[in-house]
């Protein structure tokens, strides 16, 4: 088959339990050693630039890097809640700006590292917007047990995700029991923002993010009983990939594996690591 010669046999590829085992120290690395392996510039204080992030490994394709990390938390009733970095001021030229920037886990968290494919336009992305950071499901949704389980709109709660060790793929995608997704939008609350300004989650809990996470800064502060959460949008040109969505990811190997069906890219949710991309400016006063 002619897609089969993008990606040449398993070659260098790596296979999906040896990245399983590679991502701690991948992760851990990105976390103490962010500086002597990445060539990052400071991003400017007025928005945009050169910036770190952690996020999905880019495994194959054209997208430029990973898709990024959204840290998330669980609140005392069960509900899932992303993390947004605290707002300050900060004055450049005379001039206040408002930022959004908090450390955790040791890496400098921005909101600046969901500024591609028009992230920086979003109303709820703006570090001032007024939005609750509870994950709530999206009205788009890829996954038949969202559709028959929960309702569009809903908080997203630890409860649904009881299965996760059992969970399988509807069209029975890659490996069994490693993981149960979701669909989600976060930050997108309100009459005023439309389903096309929504911010785009993909959510998993899988044991083996709470393997990874173990021992782990980052990790451990950014993701929590097996959920881990990332902004899923494509690098490449914007599209919404998937996790086990499509038998077509089986012929590249990756079924176990984020994969956009637009271009074939994929990328590897259990591997997190520290990465680079240049963000775009902000077109508001909130930089
Ligand atoms: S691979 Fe091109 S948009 Fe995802």
């Amino acid at each position: 088959m002619a897609d089969e010669d993008k990606y040449p046999v398993e070659s260098d590829r790596r296979r999906f339990v040896k990245g399983v085992v590679g991502a701690a120290a991948v992760a851990g690395f990105g976390a103490s050693g962010a500086a002597a392996v990445n060539t990052s510039t400071p991003p400017s204080p007025v928005g945009g630039g050169v910036r770190n992030f952690m996020g999905t490994e880019m495994v194959d394709g054209p997208a430029p890097n990973g898709m990024p990390q959204i840290p998330l938390e669980i609140d005392d009733e069960g509900y899932l809640v992303g993390i947004w970095p605290e707002t300050q001021e900060i004055e450049v030229d005379g001039e206040t700006f408002v930022i959004a920037e908090e450390e955790i886990g040791g890496i400098e968290y921005s909101s600046e590292w969901y500024h591609y494919c028009g992230g920086q336009t979003l109303p709820g992305l703006a570090p001032t917007a007024d939005q609750e950071n509870y994950f709530h499901y999206s009205e788009i949704t890829q996954y038949e047990w969202q559709q028959s389980d929960v309702d569009a709109g809903e908080r997203v709660h630890v409860d649904h995700f009881d299965d996760y060790m059992e969970w399988e793929a509807t069209e029975d995608i890659g490996t069994s029991g490693i993981g149960k997704p979701a669909n989600a939008r976060w930050r997108s609350e309100g009459d005023d923002i439309g389903s096309a300004e929504t911010v785009p989650v993909l959510i998993i809990r899988s044991e083996l993010i709470e393997e990874t996470a173990a021992g782990d800064d980052w990790l451990e502060a950014s993701t929590e009983d097996g959920f881990i959460a990332v902004f899923n949008t494509c690098t490449h040109f914007c599209c919404i990939p998937g996790w086990k969505v499509t038998r077509e990811s089986m012929q590249f190997g990756t079924g176990d594996e984020i994969y956009c069906q637009c271009h074939q890219s994929v990328y590897d949710p259990f591997t997190i690591m520290e990465q680079s991309f240049v963000a775009l400016p902000r077109e508001d006063d909130d930089l």
